[in-house]
């Protein structure tokens, strides 16, 4: 069932002396399986924690969101690699969700993940009897290629549970009357957060759905003149509660994105510079405060354009994921700029158009050249397609 690119490990980073502080923070290859589809340059970020790097705009981030929810208990140190059961049946996200492909997530085995979201740790939590709880961690998701996608990202989930005590009187945890308390609890507390941590700055709430909250919602702010969506939230599922012994509470949950809230913060135009080592971009911050990111130059970027037929199941994640593991962080966007389906077989083509560019130095033509030929005998190779 499982459709792999099946790329061969390269090298392996060794860990940063923070990681090698962390008894988990090993690279994960040896628990992977041979259909695994996790390739080096993702197994290279566990461990990284940029999050429990209190200069590191993740982490001050990190502190500024706990800071706003006082009281809370923060857990910050579980391991990514997680079950398919925590990450997705805990939650109730049927078979078959899309969120389960394996064109959208990285599958360690069939039965163990890199956590797609730190919703994965809700359930083992709410059955340790916390109430009020904040969870941050590294998450990871196959995806889009350009300035705000990454494939592996940090987020905080925030959980928390009100008794009948706390409800307004009369109001049963269960009853219609404490979710739309709940609801509105929710939405004060992070209008709240948002404000105290960005100051002033135009929100807006947008309907959505998660199979784990009902309502779910979704908050986006306004920066640099389009609507980022920074989290998703809604009141806590009652059977989720029921199951993990949280009964008699009703409850809500989120989980932001730090990435897009640091950008927003900073000023950080490219989330690949989160994952920079060049001290023109660490240098800049400093635990506990907020500064505007100041630009260091941008080299010259490098287009290139690779057009191919498309074999019989093709996502483009898989190509997005492909051109990750072969040039890593010098991709900085993959886009479609053309398709054409043959107007007598009905054979499907496309062409893709990369961006590389160094976020450290000038690209020379010629490792570009020679990446993009690795990208060719990959595309025809891994993924079976037809060059053009
Ligand atoms: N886990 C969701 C996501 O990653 C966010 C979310 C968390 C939504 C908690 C509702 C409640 O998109």
């Amino acid at each position: 069932m499982l459709l792999r690119l099946g790329l061969r490990p390269r090298s392996f980073a060794a860990s940063t002396p923070l990681a090698a502080s962390l008894a988990w923070s090993r690279p994960i290859q040896h628990l992977c399986d041979a259909q695994s589809n996790v390739t080096p340059n993702i197994s290279d970020k566990i461990g990284v924690n940029h999050h429990l790097n209190d200069r590191h705009p993740l982490g001050i981030i990190k502190g500024l969101v706990e800071a706003s929810f006082p009281g809370f208990d923060c857990v910050d140190d579980l391991h990514p690699v997680v079950t398919t059961k925590q990450c997705f049946d805990s939650l109730m996200i049927p078979e078959g969700h899309v969120s389960r492909a394996e064109s959208d997530t990285y599958y360690v085995t069939r039965d163990t993940v890199l956590r797609t979201h730190t919703s994965a740790h809700q359930t083992e939590l709410l059955r340790s009897g916390r109430t009020q709880f904040l969870v941050t961690g590294d998450v990871y998701r196959r995806d889009e290629v350009d300035a705000s996608h990454y494939p592996a990202f940090h987020q905080m989930e925030g959980v928390c549970l009100f008794g009948a005590d706390d409800l307004p009187a009369g109001a049963a945890p269960a009853s219609a009357e404490a979710t739309a308390w709940v609801e509105d609890h929710l939405k004060a507390s992070l209008e709240g957060m948002v404000d105290g941590v960005f100051g002033p700055v135009e929100k807006r709430w947008v309907d959505a759905h998660f199979p784990f909250t009902d309502p779910s919602l979704e908050l986006e702010i306004y920066f640099n003149g389009e609507w980022l969506e920074v989290l998703g939230c809604g009141v806590v599922q009652r059977q989720i509660l029921d199951d993990n012994g949280a009964g008699a509470s009703a409850g809500w949950a989120f989980g932001l994105g730090l990435e897009r809230l640091a950008m927003v913060l900073f000023d950080i135009p490219d989330i690949r510079l989160f994952w920079s080592t060049d001290p023109r971009f660490t240098e800049q911050f400093a635990a506990g405060k907020v500064v505007q990111f100041q630009p260091f130059s941008k080299y010259p970027p490098c287009f290139k354009d690779i057009t191919f037929w498309l074999p019989d199941t093709f996502h483009e994640n898989d190509f997005a994921a492909l051109v990750r593991s072969v040039a890593g962080d010098l991709v900085e966007q993959v886009e479609t700029i053309d398709d054409f389906v043959h107007p007598k077989t009905d054979r499907a083509s496309k062409c893709f158009r990369i961006t590389y560019r160094s976020m450290e130095r000038s690209l020379t033509n010629d490792e570009v050249d020679a990446l993009q030929v690795e990208i060719r005998d990959a595309v025809a190779g891994e993924l079976g397609a037809e060059l053009r």
